[in-house]
Order: C-alpha cells, then sequence, then structure tokens
C-alpha cells in the first residue's frame, strides 16, 4: 500500500475512534486486503461501508489487477464522508457507491463478486446471507464481520448457517473480544480427483 493511503488511513482509524463511527479494526482492514490479493479478487461487494475505512483497504487490494469495490451503505452521513475519502486518497473511480439497503435493492441477478464483505446491522445477517449467496460463483470467499460479540442479534444468522451444509465455514477470532466467519461453497474434492484421474 502507497504510503500516504496508509498514513490517511491512521488519521481516519483514530477519527472514527473519537467520533465513535464502528469501522473494522486496523487488523482487520489488514486482513481483508491480505484476503482479497491473495484471492486475487477482481469485483468486490461490501455491505455496510460508513465512512469507508474498509472499503479503501479493499480497493487498494484490488487495485493491482484493475479490480472494482461496489458498496451498500444506507446513511447518507456515511456515503457522503466516504465519497471525500475515497477522493482523497485516489480511489474514487474503483468504487461505486450505492446509497441504498441491499435488501431494499440487491445486485442484478448477473453481478458475482470474488470476495464479499457484510459489516452492516447484525439482527440482518440471516437477510443478508440470503442475498449474498446468489452473488457468490464457485470460488467466492465471504467475510461476514463481529459473528461472536451480539449473539442475541446474530442468533437468526447462526441458526440458518447451521443448515447451510453446501457452504464450508469457518469462524476466526479477531481483535480479543470478536471474531469473523469466512465462508465459500463446499468443493466436492474426491469428484475432481476423480475426473483427474480419468483425465478428464
Ligand atoms: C459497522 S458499520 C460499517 C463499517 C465499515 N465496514 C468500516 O469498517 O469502515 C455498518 C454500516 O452498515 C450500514 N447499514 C446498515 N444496514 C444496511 C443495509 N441494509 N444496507 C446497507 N448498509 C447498511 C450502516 O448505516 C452503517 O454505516
Amino acid at each position: 500500500m502507497k504510503k500516504k493511503r496508509e498514513v490517511f488511513l491512521k488519521k481516519l482509524k483514530a477519527y472514527g475512534i473519537k467520533e465513535n463511527i464502528p469501522n473494522v479494526s486496523e487488523t482487520n482492514g489488514c486482513f481483508l486486503h491480505f484476503l482479497v490479493r491473495s484471492l486475487q479478487a477482481k469485483t468486490v461487494l461490501e455491505i455496510g461501508m460508513a465512512n469507508g475505512y474498509s472499503t479503501i483497504y479493499l480497493a487498494d487490494g484490488v487495485e493491482n489487477i484493475d479490480g472494482r469495490v461496489v458498496c451498500y451503505e444506507i446513511a447518507e452521513t456515511g456515503w457522503r464522508a466516504a465519497e471525500k475519502n475515497f477522493k482523497e486518497v485516489g480511489l474514487s473511480d474503483r468504487i461505486e457507491i450505492r446509497k441504498i439497503s441491499v435488501l431494499k435493492e440487491p445486485p442484478r441477478k448477473e453481478e458475482k463478486f470474488d470476495f464479499i464483505f457484510v459489516d452492516a446491522q447484525k439482527s440482518l445477517y440471516h437477510e443478508f446471507w440470503k442475498v449474498v449467496k446468489l452473488h457468490m460463483h464457485k470460488n467466492t470467499v465471504v467475510v461476514f464481520d463481529d459473528v461472536l460479540k451480539f449473539t442475541k442479534k446474530t442468533a437468526p444468522f447462526h441458526a440458518l448457517m447451521k443448515q447451510e451444509t453446501e457452504f464450508e465455514q469457518v469462524i476466526l477470532p479477531m481483535d480479543g473480544d470478536d471474531g469473523v466467519m469466512l465462508v465459500r461453497k463446499r468443493v466436492r474434492i474426491r469428484k475432481q480427483q476423480d475426473d483427474h484421474t480419468r483425465g478428464k
């Protein structure tokens, strides 16, 4: 990441703490950046952007392969600040902001994403999942933030995910008191190996 962006993110993080903006931690931001780069994700969807702190990590992560980030944010204060922040770090052209609830106006049927980050209203995580799963391809990786701390609010989500046997899921502790869930479609390794040995 460019030094100028790193400095900007440090300042934005400090501002977020002062103003009580629920941005991801710096560790989580770096984790997202690492993931999108490792996966070589070119198309990213973020649900819940606030002032764009996590979005800058995502957009910087896809920049080297000319990737794009689509973000949903319902709060005007959030997207107004985000627009300013993206301009400041030279990432505006890479990020499309949709200023509406993802539940009201989900992505178009044909839009599939390589990487999806969900960090909006916790009590609606189960509803976000129903949208998200329609926009995954076979290698999409999804990250849900804050899946451990808000037990009551995320209970319907956890109950739903338990039934999703076609999706691999793992929860990683993050930030000391919370965790993220990573989800991807289950890969049928045995079938792939069989096909491989049969020369398919
Ligand atoms: C935890 S903050 C996001 C923080 C951001 N990911 C970051 O780390 O900088 C959650 C945001 O989700 C937005 N939000 C809540 N429900 C939403 C929905 N249905 N669609 C889009 N955004 C939503 C809220 O307005 C809020 O700004």
